[in-house]
């Protein structure tokens, strides 16, 4: 096996204590007793994360604990976020939205943000949260497919969607905050609508299939898809929280992750909220001093983050951490792309920690392979799977493969988390259970011997750069929309620090001159219209780009060559 170092840790208290007779023993069911409410005749996940601790000890607890990049403060307890989503909702129920209907978010990480996201679960509606870096493209693209009713967002981010509105009729309302006054026909004030509101509410008790949340993500085609997600997942919320990111009472939680993408959702939202767990909230971009000081401030005690950040922090050097105090700091996760094990050895000697990588999906809503807090870490792996979690490597087929081969990493469906739906694409939905009796996860791994998974790619061209996943066919739609360009190209070319980074080849429209004042032209273009991360940090003018003779853009092509690798079997490719 390629690892040669296992770390061993030294037993202390943790939630999930024996990982193998757990996993042997588990049954989701014996979860649900966890909550208060749940019933096939009514749940609601906003009544389990928030609602239910005000009448317990934690109702003076603190939730969230915000801070901006200018030092400004804030905090709310359970009680407050109870307060002020209650009166939310009742402001939202009162301008007609309606259980099913769906509300929009395309906000900064401010504390308006969840609240809203409390309130719109609060009454039933589906809440949809969007990254604050999308340009105009990116968020008419999600506004019309999910034919949202309501947008909540800021006067600065409604510029962008502004540019779209005429061509999305079923987008009744925009709330703002943050507006001073000028409000045009459709457009409502946050702060009136919640000054105005009622804070008697009464929750609205949903089955546990009725949808919660639609984040889009990118596939190899088309446009992002609408995964759906339900009530239930509460369930797989709850519990990958307590044993994965192995929160307790007394914790100081902090996920790096913005809503805008399920990390940011699930785990900086729902799942240490329905443990009760106290969470900070950083609106700023990343800057390594500024994240330290936020260890050190709030004296956070669990941290999730991603691998692209960690390596950020690594280059950064360890000489700015002997100026904070992070000896709050008692337990560290990673995900979204792979954890190198170089990064691993760097935190064990600069956090005197491990770092705990785990793995899963969008679509998976939860996390299904992960590294434990009881479990020795081989640096560089995933993990082993989560209890009631089937795992396994299969060939194309969808048969088993044995330890150490490379296949597909696929998993049994059932989970409560699982996507529900693509919204509107049932065919994209099918796709993922296209081998009989699997979920096909679109990623290559294999399993060793002790049952521990090691990633090795996409076995798709889905581009991870930074932990964000980009589909290379909106990079190429948006590139063709650049006057100059006649064809493009898009792959995830390898990189240190991001993982990948998107490059794109290419064709340039006669009368146009490549030069690298149109290469920023066109990058430009791109962060505007589609989103400031998905745009090409590298740009090859090229003459043609190889397709197959369907005209399907052949990337792994564009890639082997790119890497000075081996093309391939070139058959299908167009003869011209
Ligand atoms: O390719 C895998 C990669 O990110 C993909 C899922 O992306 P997304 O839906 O945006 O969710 C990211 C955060 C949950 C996966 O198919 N990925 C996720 N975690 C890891 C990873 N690749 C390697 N190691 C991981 N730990």
């Amino acid at each position: 096996m390629e690892y040669k170092d296992i770390i061993y840790k030294t037993p202390v208290k943790y939630g999930l204590i024996n990982y193998e007779k757990t996993y042997e023993d588990f049954g989701w069911e014996e979860v649900k007793r966890s909550f208060e409410h749940f019933s096939h005749d009514g749940v609601n996940i906003a009544h389990e994360g928030i609602d239910r601790h005000t009448s317990t000890s934690h109702r003076n607890k603190v939730a969230l604990l915000w801070e901006d990049e200018n030092g400004h403060k804030k905090e709310y307890t359970f009680s407050d976020i109870k307060r002020q989503s209650d009166k939310l909702a009742n402001a939202l129920k009162g301008i007609g939205i309606n259980k099913g209907d769906r509300v929009f978010l395309f906000l900064p990480r401010i504390p308006e943000l969840y609240i809203s996201i409390i309130a719109i679960a609060k009454i039933g509606a589906i809440a949809g949260p969007m990254f604050s870096a999308f340009g105009p493209g990116a968020i008419k693209d999600r506004l019309l497919n999910s034919e949202a009713k309501a947008l909540i967002t800021t006067p600065e981010l409604n510029q962008r969607v502004n540019e779209a509105k005429e061509e999305l009729p079923m987008l009744k309302y925009i709330i703002l905050v943050g507006a001073k006054d000028n409000l045009k026909k459709g457009e409502l004030s946050y702060e009136s609508e919640i000054n105005k509101a009622s804070e008697a509410f009464n929750i609205t008790w949903v089955n546990p299939e009725d949808y919660l949340y639609i984040l889009y993500t990118s596939g190899t085609t088309g446009k992002p898809k609408g995964v759906t997600h339900v009530h239930n997942d509460m369930i797989s919320h709850y519990i990958t929280t307590k044993w994965v990111l192995d929160l307790m009472d007394d914790d100081v939680y902090w996920c790096t992750a913005d809503p805008g993408w399920v990390t940011g959702t699930v785990y900086g939202i729902w799942g240490p909220w329905l443990n009760g767990i106290s969470q900070v909230v950083y609106s700023g971009r990343y800057d390594a001093e500024k994240w330290y000081s936020i260890i050190e401030k709030h004296k956070v005690t669990v941290w999730y983050t991603a691998p692209t950040a960690l390596r950020m922090l690594m280059k950064a050097g360890d000489e700015i951490i002997k100026k904070y105090d992070l000896s709050s700091l008692r337990y560290i996760c990673s995900v979204g792309e792979p954890l190198n094990p170089e990064v691993i050895r760097w935190g064990l000697g600069v956090y005197n920690l491990p770092i705990h990588d785990n793995w899963w999906q969008t679509e998976t809503g939860s996390i299904m392979i992960a590294n434990y807090p009881s479990l020795p870490i081989k640096p560089g792996s995933m993990g082993k799977p989560f209890p009631g979690i089937c795992a396994k490597i299969i060939d194309a087929k969808g048969k088993e493969l044995p330890s150490g081969k490379h296949g597909f990493l696929a998993l049994k469906p059932g989970w409560p988390s699982m996507l529900r739906k693509i919204w509107r694409d049932r065919d994209k939905y099918n796709e993922y259970f296209r081998t009989s009796g699997w979920y096909a996860t679109g990623d290559t791994a294999y399993m060793d011997d002790d049952g521990y998974f090691w990633f090795v790619g996409r076995a798709d061209d889905v581009i991870n750069t930074a932990g964000h996943r980009v589909g290379p066919f909106e990079v190429e739609s948006a590139l063709v929309e650049h006057e100059a360009i006649a064809e493009a190209g898009v792959i995830g070319k390898p990189d240190k620090e991001r993982g990948e980074i998107i490059k794109a080849f290419v064709v340039l429209n006669q009368g146009h001159q490549s030069s690298d004042g149109l290469k920023k032209d066109i990058q430009e273009f791109i962060k505007k219209r589609l989103a400031a991360h998905a745009y090409p940090r590298e740009i090859e003018f090229t003459q043609n780009v190889p397709k197959t003779r369907s005209g399907k853009i052949m990337r792994r092509v564009l890639k082997a060559r790119d890497l000075g690798l081996p093309t391939g079997d070139l058959s299908t490719l167009e003869e011209d």
